[in-house]
């Protein structure tokens, strides 16, 4: 068989009964097989805690996979459970968190491990609702809690899989589509393994800018893949697939960054001094400003003249 096993028909219409998988037993034999040899070996693969769990998803949401891998680990050492996270400041936190960028993902589990904490009693819950009930948790990292930690039949779409559903069905999906895609196509009982190989195909074979279709296990299945992958790439847009990352040098980004490493480094950065900590020197109305959004977002705080990070 060559071309799309996945027929999503009247694209205009959005239900996702609008989708059939023609060859879902064959497509998920081959991504099975593949994985038994090509799975990756990481360490966040080794554990059942949904705690280690949901700090291995939220690190991965927006960091490489290697650059995650170090800071992981340090991490878990010094928060091993909901609790001791909880305990912590947010500012201990925030400085645990070096490395990742994107830091309001540390105030985000932070404040989420305290509602564990106050509302269930430390246990992270084990259904989708409660899950997105929590400060921070959306669809994609409630349903990795489900299945990575739990063990649930549910399927997972960031990304990488975004891209991996876009392509075999050679259009781009909406949210609602591409989730009842992924669904449709767990094994069920197996969904561990399988939601692990399908994030695997999308880092190391279904790439954005390089795919590998002629080694990929799929490919006869893949309406675009198995034309050659040419012409204007489904995933492009498709839901849940993020285009290029915006440019970081000279973005508000980078000075923001400057501004946290500081503050880890040194506890604190007076005012006087913000524009040259942020990268500025002749700009003390960019820094002022990015260091009022970081205490808006609940990254730092003003001690008097001193930007801090947050002790409560
Ligand atoms: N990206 C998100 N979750 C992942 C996982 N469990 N393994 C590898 N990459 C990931």
């Amino acid at each position: 068989m060559t071309g799309s096993a996945i027929d999503v028909r009247a694209r205009a219409v959005q239900a996702p009964e609008e989708i059939r998988i023609l060859a879902v037993r064959p497509i998920r034999r081959a991504i099975l097989a593949w994985a038994a040899h090509a799975r990756r070996d990481l360490p966040w693969r080794t554990t059942r805690d949904p705690w280690a769990v949901l700090v291995s998803e939220l690190m991965l949401q927006q960091t490489q996979v290697s650059r995650v891998v170090p800071r992981y680990e340090a991490f878990l050492e010094r928060f091993p459970t909901v609790r001791s996270c909880a305990e912590a400041s947010r500012g201990e936190v925030i400085a645990s968190w070096a490395g990742l960028g994107y830091n309001r993902r540390a105030v985000m589990l932070h404040r989420c491990a305290v509602t564990v904490v106050v509302q269930h009693d430390g246990q992270i819950p084990s259904d989708l609702g409660a899950l997105l009930a929590l400060p921070g948790i959306g669809p994609y990292t409630a349903r990795a809690v489900l299945v990575f930690a739990f063990e649930h039949d549910a399927a997972v779409v960031d990304t990488n899989v975004g891209r991996v559903l876009a392509r075999l069905a050679g259009v781009g999906l909406t949210a609602q589509l591409a989730q009842s895609l992924a669904d449709a196509l767990v094994p069920k009982g197996r969904s561990w393994e399988w939601n692990q190989a399908m994030l695997d195909l999308g880092a190391t074979m279904c790439r954005a800018r390089v795919p590998a279709c002629e080694v990929c296990p799929v490919q006869r299945w893949c309406a675009w893949g198995s034309a050659g992958a040419s012409g204007d790439d489904p995933a492009t847009g498709s839901a849940g697939v993020s285009g290029p990352q915006s440019r970081f040098e000279g973005s508000d980004r980078q000075g923001r960054g400057r501004l946290i490493a500081a503050l880890r480094e040194r506890g604190s950065v007076s005012r006087h001094v913000l524009a040259e900590v942020a990268g500025w020197p002749d700009n003390a109305a960019r820094a002022q400003r990015i260091a009022d959004a970081l205490v808006t977002d609940g990254l730092a705080c003003w001690d008097g003249q001193c930007l801090r990070l947050p002790s409560d």
